[in-house]
């Protein structure tokens, strides 16, 4: 048992105790460390100005990933490489990141630049050759300027990824990441004591344990809900288990027929999966907050959390997907749609948690769409989400009908009656979509909400559902679609 958080800081071993299991990244940054180069701007993961990369080891180099460190736990960084704005520059040198920035003008008032800098390193990090505008905007979805605009910011990051990498991290990879295999050590971390600590279990048997004795502490994945709760809600949260260092837990398989994703493995690391399933799930995903939130944030926490308008879960319904749950040794398997239960309330015992999601995958003769709709296009909480899956026979008969929506309802949930009325039908067949549309508005009370009307819901439910049935029955989506065009995502990843 290590009672001690350790990462690396400058090249340097940070060992931190007494720590509350509160404490973010960010106030341990700026506070403690009096590193203000970090800024905080919203304090809820929405502007980015509080950007800093975290390095992973992963097969021998060290891996970069931008994380908002104003919801991130200090706990969570254990056995990371934590590199802020001020660590770039060597001596008078700027890093290349900050002197393309300088050169294209991407900073006025300032504010958001050390957030920017510290998401276009990571995108530097994390390629090799010349990266294109699509990605960069990608790269900078989460953060924002108020003053500059953005296209001297693009412009400074398409030219610094232009030039060839190479810069004190590169150099240090491999030691670095030597380090890092050094402090990552397998031993369960517990800082506290019973009525208030921070705990990260280093496996599934001992976060079982630990769950079973304290089942009233707060499970966090990736904290990008979380994190909230203590920095917008001001929750005291007195115990807190860290699931993130669990061997194994963060790991996603092919098994050929489904997926298996673990509990805290995040979007990032799924993303490729679920793309492979079908070009509508990479772009649920990529679509998902931003870099940073899909860099903390896992599909676990996702269905665990229970609101009504998460993305992934009207997927996972619609797929048929599967989740774990585990209390103390006694496992079970339930369909995630058997999850929701009410508005706040899952299925779900007191001490039980998510190990992890089968996700299966789509055989020859299911069609499967999926589509967000948001007031933003980048970064926004759906207003309504419309996942449907399609099982048609030879004939063109749809032998089974799967539509599951976010935002109509108290919690994610199946249109049963829209799916009955497409049973046995023909995929063109206009006449049996008339009555699906009818009994769709049968089947849901939808939301009222500041993000959208009930009616605005009930009419969007509508024409997704519409829209669904259009591109399975043959339209192409150029037809159908403004936007995340299916011909032009299969045609980029080939
Ligand atoms: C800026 C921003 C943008 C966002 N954009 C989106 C978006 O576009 N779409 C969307 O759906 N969501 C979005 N979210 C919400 C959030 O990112 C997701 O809900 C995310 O999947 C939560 O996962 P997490 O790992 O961060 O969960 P955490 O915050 O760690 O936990 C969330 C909840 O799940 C519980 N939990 C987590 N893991 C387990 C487990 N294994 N067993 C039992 N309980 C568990 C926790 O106790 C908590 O109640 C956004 C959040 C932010 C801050
Ligand atoms: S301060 Fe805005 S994302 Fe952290
Ligand atoms: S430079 Fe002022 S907010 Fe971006």
């Amino acid at each position: 048992m290590r009672q001690t958080i350790r990462f690396l800081r400058r090249g340097k071993i940070v060992e931190v105790g007494n720590v509350d299991p509160m404490t973010t990244l960010l106030d341990h940054l700026r506070l403690t460390e009096g590193a203000t180069g970090t800024k905080e701007g919203c304090g809820e993961g929405d502007c980015g100005a509080c950007t800093v990369a975290i390095g992973r080891a992963r097969h021998g180099k060290v891996v970069y990933e931008p994380v908002n460190a104003c919801i991130q736990l200090l706990g969570m960084v254990d056995g990371a490489e934590v590199v802020a704005v001020e660590d770039l520059a060597e001596e008078t040198e700027l890093h290349p990141v900050q002197a393309a920035m300088v050169e294209k003008h991407g900073s006025q008032c300032g504010f958001c630049t050390p957030g920017f800098v510290m998401s276009i390193f990571s995108l530097y990090q994390g390629t090799d050759g010349a990266v294109g505008r699509d990605e960069i905007n990608n790269a900078i979805a989460g953060n924002l300027c108020r003053c500059t605009g953005y296209r001297p910011i693009v412009e400074a990051a398409l030219s610094v990824c232009a030039s060839p990498r190479d810069d004190k991290f590169r150099k240090a990879t491999e030691d670095t990441a030597g380090v890092l295999n050094f402090i990552a050590d397998d031993s369960d971390i517990f800082i506290g004591d019973d009525k208030r600590f921070f705990a990260a279990p280093a496996s599934i048997d001992a976060l079982a344990a630990l769950y079973a004795r304290h089942p009233d502490a707060t499970i966090v994945a990736g904290a990008t809900d979380v994190g909230l709760w203590i920095t917008k809600q001001l929750r005291d949260l007195p115990k807190i288990i860290h699931i993130g260092r669990v061997r194994g837990l963060d790991g996603v398989e092919d098994t050929g027929r489904e997926i298996l994703i673990g509990a805290a493995a995040t979007y990032a690391r799924v993303e490729p999966f679920m793309r492979a399933i079908d070009p509508d799930l990479g772009e649920l995903f990529r679509r998902i907050g931003s870099k940073q939130v899909r860099a903390s944030g896992t599909v676990g926490g996702n269905v665990a959390n229970g609101s009504p308008i998460g993305d992934t879960p009207p997927a996972l319904i619609a797929l048929g997907a599967s989740m774990e749950l585990r209390r103390g040794d006694r496992p079970r398997v339930m369909p995630v749609e058997d999850f929701y239960i009410e508005y706040g309330k899952q299925n779900r015992a007191s001490g039980e948690f998510v190990t992890g999601l089968l996700v299966p995958k789509l055989r020859s003769d299911q069609i499967f769409r999926c589509y967000k709709v948001t007031k933003r296009f980048d970064q926004d909480i759906s207003a309504v989400m419309g996942a449907f899956r399609f099982t048609v026979d030879a004939e063109g008969r749809i032998q089974e009908a799967r539509i599951a929506y976010g935002g109509m309802a108290g919690t994610p949930k199946r249109a049963k009656r829209a799916e009955t009325a497409l049973h046995g039908a023909s995929i063109r067949d206009t006449a049996a979509w008339a009555k699906a549309f009818d009994a769709l508005r049968a089947d849901f009370t939808p939301l009222d909400d500041h993000r959208a009307s009930a009616s605005y819901r009930a009419e969007t439910a509508h024409a997704l559902l519409g829209k669904a049935l259009i591109e399975a029955a043959g339209t192409p989506s150029s037809r159908t679609r403004l936007t995340g065009q299916r011909e032009a995502i299969v045609h980029a990843a080939e």
